[in-house]
């Protein structure tokens, strides 16, 4: 074991009380009295028309998939500098992956690259807000309603982060979010679909719950439930969504330790940064973003293996992700080659995310820091 975790998921408030609740309530399944305090909770927050517990980020992303009705030649452009999930979820329809290259400084979508990308076979485009830090919307936005492109904002790390003073998420006609134990709020494994256009909400549902309109019976708007449509299991046990609403409440709390944190790395680190040439991370004025990841730039791939080295010889766990897409086993079956996302292919080699967790103690960060100044460079 590691005296320092990259990762220590931890309640941060009524967490077992909740649990306890759902146990005695009796109801333990999909969509009971927590993922409707959940569902509540997003609406309200974000302002947005609908919003449906998934059981994962991923699983929400295949609905997206389902509604936009993708199907075997679509073209679905992604950031080549994502989670596999950005765009398996679309693969799986059918769709061909579009691999766009990334902005060198916030490492989101570089949207002067979209134009170039698009064919008349593109069907949706799914900007990820890397780190919370928002995409530039605007662009990306304009070019989508002009050529009647869907967009999916893989939001699973930015949740209550804004671009341009709106909340991320409420940009696209869909958004997802993530609730793994990784995440700022967390349930273990979990996620949201958030609904923008209202267009898409009674099918979402019936998609999540196998295909059946059982939402509208239980609604008492029909009388019998059947199946509809393809769809599948998308709805997670209320148990989660207990642990999750716990998760909510403490949103003040979770959000303050993460600034805090996030803040004092980048304070600490900045002089010992800019002497070596490694670089924190660039948040544009027009940003807000909920403090998610920590990362360094370093400068090359053999400095980014010796500290990764350095830390856990000191019992720290620092690491890095991801791998550019177009260049994994997958990519490569799509055509993908080396040199065509220069950018992704550079940063990926040279990142590397810091420990930070909602119960780590100021004792840990300062451990954190002391060894990285430590390291012999
Ligand atoms: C950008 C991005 N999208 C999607 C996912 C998938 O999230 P989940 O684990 O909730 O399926 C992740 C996971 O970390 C991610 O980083």
């Amino acid at each position: 074991m590691y005296r320092i975790p990259f990762n220590r998921p931890a309640a941060m408030g009524h967490e077992q009380i909740y649990i306890a609740q759902a146990i005695s309530s009796g109801h333990i399944s999909g969509d009971g009295p927590f993922t409707q305090k959940c569902h509540g909770f997003l609406q309200e927050a974000l302002g947005v028309p609908k919003a449906l517990l998934t059981t994962s980020c991923t699983h929400a992303l295949e609905m997206t998939a389902l509604l936009l009705d993708i199907r075997s030649g679509d073209e679905v452009i992604v950031p080549d500098f994502t989670f596999v999930s950005s765009i398996n979820a679309f693969v799986l329809r059918g769709a061909k992956p579009v691999f766009a290259d990334v902005r060198p400084d916030t490492f989101n979508l570089d949207e002067t690259r979209l134009a170039s990308l698009i064919t008349p076979r593109t069907k949706a485009i799914v900007p990820v807000h890397y780190g919370g830090v928002g995409c530039e919307m605007g662009p990306i936005m304009e070019i989508a309603r002009r050529l009647g492109i869907a967009v999916v904002e893989d939001n699973a790390h930015g949740l209550f982060g804004k671009v341009d003073g709106k909340w991320l998420g409420t940009f696209g006609p869909l958004a997802t979010l993530s609730f793994h134990e990784t995440k700022n709020f967390q349930c273990g494994e979990g996620g949201a679909l958030l609904i923008n256009d209202p267009v898409y909400i009674e099918r979402a549902e019936i998609i999540r719950e196998k295909g059946t309109n059982r939402s509208l019976f239980f609604r008492g708007q029909i009388d019998k439930y059947t199946w509809v449509s393809i769809g599948s299991s998308y709805l997670p046990s209320d148990l989660l969504a207990a642990y999750l609403f716990a998760q909510f409440e403490a949103r003040e709390r979770i959000q303050s330790a993460r600034r805090r944190l996030w803040k004092n790395y980048r304070s600490e680190l900045t002089a010992w940064a800019g002497a070596r040439d490694v670089r924190l991370p660039t948040i544009p004025d027009h940003c807000d973003h909920p403090h998610h990841l920590f990362y360094l730039l370093m400068p090359s791939l053999e400095s980014r293996t010796a500290l990764i080295d350095h830390l856990k010889a000191r019992g720290i766990i620092a690491v890095f992700h991801y791998l550019p897409l177009h260049l994994s086993k997958m990519g490569l079956q799509f055509g993908g080659r080396v040199g065509d996302c220069p950018v992704a292919e550079d940063i990926s080699d040279r990142l590397i995310r810091l420990p930070l967790y909602n119960s780590m103690t100021e004792a840990e960060q300062a451990e954190v820091i002391e060894t990285i100044k430590e390291f012999p460079s």
